[in-house]
């Protein structure tokens, strides 16, 4: 089975998570070698301790791009769903991993800041939470991504429905 990174890249609660799990089940559910590295889930172990300076996020970034060239190389699918907000970063990652997807979850500042499932763009755009991506710290939107989604004007299944037909279309399921 060919290997292939699926990097999604995106604002906190653009939908990420939500969507790389529907991938992520889908792939499970047919058979496919598969893990998911969650950002957040990711910060509770192998990025204990990190915050979200430029150099941290850098680091956080670097260590699960670490783990998904291990999957990638044994011919295991590695999903990632962190916000990785740096264009060097990411294009440093997909120089050295093979078969590199990166899927952009886009949205609208104004529809996540009225959704705020975790309360933090009220914090943020209230000036109480420094360095938070998309308001008081930067975010690099990919320049040429192999998907882009809009997840404001689609549904979370329409969105990973449209990555597999992608990867379909890529030859790499
Ligand atoms: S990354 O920049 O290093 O890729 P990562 O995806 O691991 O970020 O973590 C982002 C999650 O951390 C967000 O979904 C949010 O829940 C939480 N978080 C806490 N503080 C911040 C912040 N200042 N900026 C962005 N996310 C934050």
């Amino acid at each position: 089975m060919t290997g292939f990174a699926l990097w999604f890249t995106g604002l906190s609660g653009a939908g990420k998570s939500t969507i790389s799990e529907l991938i992520y089940e889908r792939l499970k559910a047919t058979g496919h070698k598969v893990e998911l590295l969650d950002g957040d889930e990711v910060r509770t172990h192998l990025s204990k301790g990190l915050g979200f300076s430029k150099e941290d996020r850098d680091t956080n970034i670097r260590r699960i791009g670490f783990v998904c060239e291990l999957l990638v190389r044994n011919g295991v699918i590695a999903i990632t769903a962190a916000i990785s907000p740096y264009r060097d970063v990411r294009d440093e990652l997909r120089a050295k991993i093979p078969n590199f997807v990166e899927v952009h979850v886009d949205c609208p500042i104004k529809v996540l800041a009225a959704r705020d499932v975790k309360g933090l763009y009220k914090k943020a755009l209230a000036g109480e939470l420094g360095h938070f991506t998309g308001i008081s710290d930067p975010y690099e939107p990919p320049l040429n991504p192999e998907v882009r989604i809009d997840s404001s004007s689609e549904t979370p299944q329409q969105s990973a429905d449209r990555i597999w037909s992608k990867l379909e279309a890529m030859g790499l399921l």
